[in-house]
C-alpha cells in the first residue's frame, strides 16, 4: 500500500500503514489477524463490549480461530475497540457487519448503513473504505457512496470505495482465508487501485472486476448458484428415495464425468448466514427491476422443504419399527449449520427440532461445539453422547457430521439411525436409513 494513500500521524510514526476492520465476527476477526500478519498496524471496531473485552485479553470469539492466534496478535499490538474514534487515523477501512434478511425476504443493510454513518464523522481524507458484507447489486455506490460524500468528500478523490466480498468457509481447513483469491471491484477505477493496494499484501490473489456492482454480483452468484444446485439435488434425492436408488451412489457415479459435471450433495436443509440469504438480495434487487427470478424461489422452496421431508421419513422409519412419533425419543446429533462449527444461523436443525417437538416426541440433542440452543421458546441443552443414549433412543438423527462424531459407535449403538449427511456411507447395516 502507497504511503500516499493517506498519511496518518499514527502510521507516519511506525511506518506501517494504519488499516482498521469494523465488525470482528466470523469474518472481520479473521480479516484482521490476516491484515495483522501482513504487516499493517490494525484496529478491529466493534459495537459489542463483550467481544471487544474477549478479543483484548487473547481471547477468541470463533470456533475458526484459536485463542492463540488472538492472543499473540494481541501482545504484537493488534488492536480492539468499541469506540470509532479509533479510526480517525486509519489509511483503510473493511466493512464487515452482518447483513441479514429482513421482513418478506427483504435485504436489511441497517448494520451497514449504522457502520457508514459513524465512520463517516471520523473518516479521514484520502482513505480507502472496503465494504466485505454481502449486499445487493448498487448498495456499496448507493448507501456508502451517499454517507461517506455528505461531507462533502468526492469518491475516487479524497475518498476512495471498494466491494470485496467475502468468501471464507468456516470450518473448511483445506483453505486459509488468504489463499482464497480475493475479487474486488471499485466504485471508480481510482477507488479500485487504492483498495488493490490494501489488499495485495495481504492476500495471494487479488482478482479485480471492473466495478464494485459487479463485484457484488459475483458473491451473489456463487451463493444463488450454491443454493439453486443444493435444491436441484434435494429434489432428486426425494425422487431417489421413491425409486428405491441411493442418491449419494448416483451423484458419486456422475462425478466421475471428468467435464460438464459438479457434484451437489443433499441434506437436511440450508443453514448459515449466506446460502439460505444471499439469493434474496438478487433476487429482490431484480423484483425491483421488473424481473422475476423463478430459480431462486423455487430452488428456496425445495430447501425448505427439507426439514419436514426429514421429519417425514423419520415418521416413516418409526412405522416400520411400530413407534409413533409421538412416543418417540429422537437423539439429534449435530445442530450447527454445518460440520466443526458452533454457528446455529438458519440451522434446519431448529426446524427438525421444532416439528418434531410438535409432534410431541421427546427430543435432545448432542452437539460438541454447541451447548445450548434456542428454538422458538424452548432453550435445549446439549446432552452427554453416550452409548445408553444412542441406545435408548427411537431414533438417532444425524443432522449434522461433525468429525468429532464416532459414526462406528453410533452405527453399534442406534437402533435406527437417520443419516442426512451419508456419514454412514461405509456401513452396511438394516438399522441405518440415508436421506
Ligand atoms: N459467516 C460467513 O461464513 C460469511 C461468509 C461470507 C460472507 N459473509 C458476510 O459477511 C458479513 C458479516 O458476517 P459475519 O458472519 O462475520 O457476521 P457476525 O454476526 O459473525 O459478525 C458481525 C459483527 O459486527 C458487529 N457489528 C454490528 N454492527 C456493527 C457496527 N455498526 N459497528 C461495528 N460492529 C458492528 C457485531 O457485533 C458482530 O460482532 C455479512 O454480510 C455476511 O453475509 C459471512
Amino acid at each position: 500500500m502507497s504511503r500516499s494513500v493517506a498519511g496518518s500521524a499514527t502510521a507516519a510514526t511506525t511506518g506501517q500503514p494504519r488499516v482498521g476492520v469494523v465488525g470482528l465476527g466470523y469474518v472481520g476477526l479473521p480479516l484482521s489477524l490476516a491484515m495483522h500478519a501482513a504487516g499493517y498496524e490494525v484496529v478491529g471496531v466493534d459495537i459489542d463490549e463483550t467481544t471487544v473485552a474477549t478479543l483484548s485479553q487473547g481471547h477468541s470469539t470463533i470456533s475458526d480461530v484459536a485463542d492463540a492466534a488472538v492472543a499473540d496478535a494481541v501482545d504484537d499490538g493488534i488492536d480492539f475497540r468499541s469506540d470509532y474514534s479509533a479510526l480517525a487515523d486509519v489509511d483503510a477501512v473493511s466493512i464487515c457487519v452482518p447483513t441479514p434478511l429482513g421482513k418478506s425476504d427483504t435485504p436489511d443493510l441497517s448494520y451497514v448503513i449504522d457502520a457508514v454513518e459513524r465512520l463517516a464523522s471520523v473518516v479521514p481524507e484520502g482513505c480507502t473504505v472496503i465494504l466485505e458484507s454481502t449486499v445487493y447489486p448498487g448498495a456499496t455506490r448507493e448507501i456508502i457512496g451517499d454517507i461517506l460524500t455528505d461531507n462533502g468528500m468526492r469518491i475516487g478523490e479524497d475518498i476512495y470505495v471498494a466491494f470485496s466480498p467475502e468468501r471464507i468457509d468456516p470450518g473448511n481447513k483445506d483453505y486459509e482465508p488468504t489463499a482464497i483469491p480475493k475479487v474486488l471491484g471499485g466504485v471508480t477505477d481510482a477507488c479500485g487501485d487504492h483498495a488493490a493496494a490494501v489488499y495485495e499484501p495481504v492476500f495471494e490473489e487479488v482478482v479485480r472486476v471492473d466495478a464494485a456492482t459487479e463485484a457484488e454480483l459475483v458473491k451473489l452468484l456463487e451463493n444463488t448458484f450454491r443454493a439453486v444446485n443444493i435444491g436441484l439435488i434435494n429434489e432428486l434425492a426425494q425422487v431417489a428415495h421413491e425409486l428405491d436408488v441411493n442418491i449419494w451412489t448416483v451423484i458419486d457415479a456422475a462425478a466421475t464425468k471428468p467435464f460438464g459435471f459438479m457434484p451437489f450433495y443433499p441434506g437436511p436443509g440450508l443453514g448459515g448466514h449466506c446460502i439460505p440469504i444471499d439469493p434474496f438480495f438478487l433476487s429482490w434487487k431484480a423484483g425491483q427491476q421488473g424481473i422475476d427470478t423463478p430459480f431462486i424461489e423455487l430452488a428456496d422452496s425445495v430447501n425448505r422443504g427439507m426439514p419436514g421431508h426429514v421429519v417425514g421419513r423419520v415418521v416413516e422409519g418409526l412405522n416400520t419399527r411400530g413407534t409413533a412419533l409421538s412416543n418417540a425419543e429422537i437423539l439429534v446429533l449435530g445442530v450447527a449449520y454445518k460440520p466443526d462449527v458452533s454457528d446455529t444461523r438458519e440451522s434446519a436443525a431448529i426446524d427438525i427440532i421444532d416439528q418434531l417437538a410438535d409432534w410431541e416426541a421427546t427430543v435432545h440433542y448432542h452437539d460438541p461445539h454447541v451447548p445450548e440452543l434456542d428454538v422458538l421458546e424452548t432453550t435445549y441443552e446439549s446432552v452427554p453422547l453416550t452409548a445408553e443414549r444412542l441406545a435408548a433412543a427411537d431414533c438417532v438423527l444425524l443432522v449434522t457430521d461433525h468429525t468429532a462424531f464416532d459414526i462406528a459407535e453410533i452405527v453399534e449403538e442406534a437402533s435406527f439411525l437417520f443419516d442426512t449427511r451419508n456419514a454412514t456411507s461405509e456401513y452396511d447395516d438394516d438399522t441405518v436409513v440415508r436421506l
